[in-house]
């Protein structure tokens, strides 16, 4: 059966233990062989089978499934489990009215993607929802242009909750040598013998903003993990193979190799701003991180939110209740007049001596074949973005 691994090194997992619902090796053929006779769920895309893989390595611990009504709820309402254990968005598996019809609660299900069966689910709970409740609640709107919105009204009425037991990690062979298990990670961390140790989230290709607030960060904690989200993004967001290339080069022309650690976060984009930086926090925690890098608008899209509404949310939890640590940081940018990166809190020069690009001149001016100026970008790592760009054309 899946393993609760209480003695993993380093700090506590959220909720306490390690929750791993892999099956091991022998067991995931019996499973495999059960699921042929089984109702089944599909998993509708990448998003849940990118949650699947983050239960299988015990990433969304204390959870051991998708969420049953009670905690889902309580969640939606309150930004906490059940038991009162703060967690921000829902982890939910939906399935059709067609799905729902052929099982009930007690039953086992299992969740089939492209036709196979990755996982086993043993049903708690079958449960409607409401779903633009819990777009405003979750997302703080219900506009259908929002990706994670229009996620939620793809999916079925039905809302199923249970303990999984995960057969198959669909996406393994992506970026294996990076696809670090917080276990893994934890065992890394404490041979390097860091006792804090940051999380960059990113689902973007590391520009000198970037670099500096890792940097910042790194000057006073022991460790830098960059942990770039690599499950689903929206389409016009830079392919994870493609930043990954640029991930390698800086990490081996601008970073200190014996204090980064460059690994993969299997989940995929919500693109629930203030919400999900707090779920990127608790994740990350789970992964053996003390410390987490949150700046200006924090998974957002769009103008949903406020530059600041991630770091505000932080702060509506009690001091060291989340067990991880935000390390907030302001708008950053390059000052001519500074030469140097800094923010408002550090540079008191104006507007036009700061070097500032909006995402769609930079994807202009790539598509272009131009380099963004050097104090916006590594010029490695622009390369790599002209090239990707050319090989699209
Ligand atoms: S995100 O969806 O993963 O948040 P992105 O990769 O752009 O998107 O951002 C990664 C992290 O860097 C987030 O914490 C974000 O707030 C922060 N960030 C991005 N650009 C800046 C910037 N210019 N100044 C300060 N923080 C930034």
């Amino acid at each position: 059966m899946p393993k609760t691994l209480k003695d993993v090194p380093g700090y506590a997992p959220h909720g306490g233990a390690l929750e791993i619902r892999a099956a091991d090796d022998s067991e995931a053929a019996m499973l495999a062989e059960e699921a042929k006779g089984l109702p089944t769920i599909d998993a509708n895309g990448r998003r849940v089978v990118s949650d699947l893989e983050l239960m299988a390595v015990g990433a969304v611990s204390p959870n051991r499934g998708f969420m049953t009504k009670a905690d889902y709820e309580s969640v939606v309402n309150e930004m906490r489990l059940a038991s009162g254990l703060p967690w921000s968005l829902p982890i939910t598996l939906s399935a059709t009215e067609e799905e729902a019809k052929n099982f009930k609660e007690g039953e086992r299900v299992a969740i089939t993607h492209e036709g196979r069966p990755i996982a086993l689910i043993d049903v708690e709970d079958i449960f409607t929802y409401d779903v633009r409740d819990e777009a405003e609640k979750t997302y703080r709107t219900t506009d259908e242009a929002h990706p994670g919105v229009a996620y939620l009204y793809s999916q079925g009425p039905h809302y199923v909750g249970g303990e999984v037991t995960v057969l198959e990690n669909v996406f393994a062979h992506e970026f294996e040598e990076y696809r670090l298990t917080p276990l893994r990670l934890r065992e890394r961390i404490a041979s390097e013998g860091w006792r804090t140790v940051v999380a960059f989230q990113t689902r973007n290709p590391i520009h000198r903003a970037h670099e500096y607030l890792t940097k910042c960060a790194l000057e006073i904690v022991d460790g830098l993990v960059i942990h770039p989200l690599v499950g689903g993004t929206k389409g016009d967001d830079i392919p994870a193979g493609v930043r990954m290339k640029c991930y390698e080069v800086l990490m081996e022309n601008y970073y200190p190799q014996n204090r980064v650690v460059l690994s993969v976060f299997p989940a995929a984009m919500r693109y629930g701003g203030p919400r999900e930086a707090i779920w990127h926090a608790l994740l990350r925690k789970n992964y053996g991180m003390t410390h987490f890098i949150v700046g200006r608008d924090h998974a957002g899209v769009g103008d949903y939110y406020g530059s600041y509404d991630a770091q505000l949310l932080f702060d509506e939890f009690e001091q060291g209740e989340l067990g991880i640590w935000p390390l907030k940081f302001e708008h950053s940018f390059y000052c001519k007049k500074c030469e140097a990166m800094g923010s408002d809190k550090t540079c008191p020069h104006g507007k036009d001596d700061r070097v500032f690009l909006s995402g769609t001149q930079v994807r202009e001016m790539l598509a272009a074949g131009q380099e963004p100026p050097h104090e916006f970008s590594r010029p490695e790592v622009a390369r790599i973005l002209i090239d990707a760009e050319r090989s699209k054309a």
